[in-house]
């Protein structure tokens, strides 16, 4: 382990070492936590860290910016990398342990074995990016297997990716706990997102629109307006506040993320509405939990 003095977060590169830093853990009785990313931190990891934290003695965390969720001509190359910034926020919320490994460490002899959940990861963003979320199960999967963790924790900004996961951990009985962290939102209610770094200053000025088509579409649904029309009325909005495509709106199953039929909701029933737009050249997406 490359133990630091400077104020940063203790570093390993590969499985073996990751792995007799946990064992040693467990043996000493310590519980561990594990939160995974792609770098680039914002207060919305280090929130999933202090999450993490509640549940577990010990943490780790990855960064590893994993092609196999990249499609060509998708931001690969580009994605912010800023190793020594990440590793003194991760130090900032007391984090045990990050794990770099390089893609030769996680993919040794390539990609031949995949992890799909199907359908689940067809619907909503697996329609705009179908090779996506086969890549984020297949990597979790792989840093699941790495780290060992007793709990991992997911943020809800990716609530498809969340359930998603949640799904794979039952099929496969991972013995970890999942938990979902509420999303760390700007002061206009942007999600926050490595992604956003993305915008310029007039398109950030814009962009906490989306957060609020979603929560008006929201309150109508809670009322009973019928999903066609609060739907399509988010939309609208988003075009008038400067979205460009606007990908999705869609009311899903809270579990399943399949379509709800065009009813107003029940009384009690709980599901949600998840959105995806472009302003400018970068996608934002984001979500919010609709209740009767
Ligand atoms: O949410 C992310 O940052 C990534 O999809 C994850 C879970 C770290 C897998 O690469």
């Amino acid at each position: 382990m490359n133990s630091k003095t400077d104020g940063t977060t203790p570093t390993v590169r590969t499985r073996l070492e990751l792995l007799q830093q946990v064992k040693a853990w467990k043996q000493a009785g310590d519980t561990v936590g594990f939160v995974p990313t792609m770098g680039a931190l914002h207060s919305g990891h280090l929130s999933l860290v202090e999450k993490a934290r509640e549940k577990a003695t010990r943490i780790v965390a990855s960064i590893f910016v994993n092609p196999t969720q990249f499609a060509p001509g998708e931001d690969f190359d580009t994605y912010p990398r800023d190793e020594s910034a990440d590793l003194a926020k991760l130090a900032s919320v007391g984090c045990d342990l990050a794990y770099l490994p390089t893609v030769d460490e996680m993919y040794p002899e390539g990609t031949l074995t995949n992890v799909r959940v199907e359908s689940m990861s067809d619907v909503l963003d697996g329609i705009y990016r179908p090779h996506f979320f086969y890549g984020v199960t297949t990597v979790v999967a792989r840093l699941f297997l790495h780290v060992q963790p007793d709990v991992a924790v997911f943020g809800e900004k990716d609530y498809q990716q969340l359930q998603i996961i949640r799904r794979m951990v039952r099929d496969l009985a991972f013995p970890i706990d999942i938990l979902g962290a509420p999303t760390a939102r700007d002061a206009d209610g942007l999600a926050q997102s490595s992604r956003n770094l993305y915008l310029t200053p007039d398109e950030r000025r814009n962009a906490g629109a989306l957060q609020a088509a979603l929560h008006r579409a929201a309150m109508r649904l809670s009322v009973g307006v019928r999903p066609s029309i609060a739907l399509q009325e988010a939309t609208q909005l988003l075009s008038r506040s400067g979205f460009g495509n606007v990908d999705y709106v869609s009311l899903v199953d809270k579990d399943t993320l399949q379509d709800l039929p065009d009813e107003p909701l029940r009384d009690g029933m709980v599901a949600r509405l998840l959105g995806a737009a472009w302003m400018g050249r970068t996608r934002l997406i984001d979500n919010i939990s609709v209740t009767r």
